[in-house]
């Protein structure tokens, strides 16, 4: 029999509950000083705000089955904190006199792919997402000359810095009971993924980088950096 280990999540589920009562003490970024924003950065947004709007739709529902309610009520903090992303996007896109679009194919394509993955690979597919959320905000944050976007990029990269280590400690849990050889060929894999992600990530975002100041390159070393700590951290025994 697999020892699976019990980790406790109430820390993160204190975590998630700190940052919900942060955010209603704080209220909303002072939307009417408006934004101006050159046209790739709010094609590049808008595309976001989509991706950050689907993050986590059918994850509540195997957090649930995984038989943990600590972490099933922090992966629903979760999913409300992505969903914020796609609203705080939202107020900055208008803002900046700037609609929202329905849909994106890269978004609808990785939404439909997820449906179908187990708790395990779904969390492996979304951490993609996240990593290149924090060079992605980072970089706008840091880079963008404009007051709002540069503090609505600052709270979701707040909040994307405790997500890439929550998903790390439930994926480790599941790795827990794995050999040698198949953390090494899921380490291999995953990188894969990455590459493809990274890929489609600086086609789309290139034009929007470079104006925050990062090459398609640069961009790429980033994520591939906050990466390789994740999977180090995953599949070591
Ligand atoms: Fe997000
Ligand atoms: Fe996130």
């Amino acid at each position: 029999m697999t020892m699976v280990g019990t980790e406790d999540f109430t820390g993160w589920l204190r975590d998630f509950e700190g940052a919900a009562l942060l955010r209603r003490t704080w209220g909303d970024p002072d939307w009417s000083v408006g934004a101006r924003l050159e046209p790739a950065l709010v094609r590049s947004l808008q595309r976001f705000q989509v991706g950050e709007d689907g993050d986590g739709a059918h994850l509540t529902d195997k957090a649930r089955r995984a038989g943990d309610p600590v972490y099933a009520e922090a992966v629903r903090l979760f999913v409300a904190e992505e969903r914020e992303h796609a609203r705080l996007l939202a107020g900055l896109l208008e803002a900046a006199g700037a609609a929202t679009i329905s849909g994106h194919w890269t978004d609808t394509a990785f939404v439909r792919l997820r449906r179908f993955l187990g708790l395990r690979t779904e969390l492996m597919v979304l951490m993609l997402a996240e990593v290149v959320a924090l060079g992605y905000y980072r970089a706008l944050r840091d880079g963008v000359r404009d007051l709002l976007t540069s503090e609505v990029a600052a709270r979701i990269l707040a909040d994307e810095l405790r997500h890439v280590p929550f998903h790390r400690d439930r994926l480790r849990l599941s790795f827990r009971g794995s050999s040698r050889s198949s953390r090494v060929a899921v380490a291999a894999l995953w990188w894969l993924l990455l590459a493809g992600a990274l890929t489609v990530v600086v086609i789309d975002h290139g034009e929007a980088l470079r104006l925050a100041g990062v090459s398609k390159a640069a961009f790429a070393r980033e994520v591939a950096g906050y990466f390789r700590a994740v999977v180090a951290e995953v599949t070591a025994r």
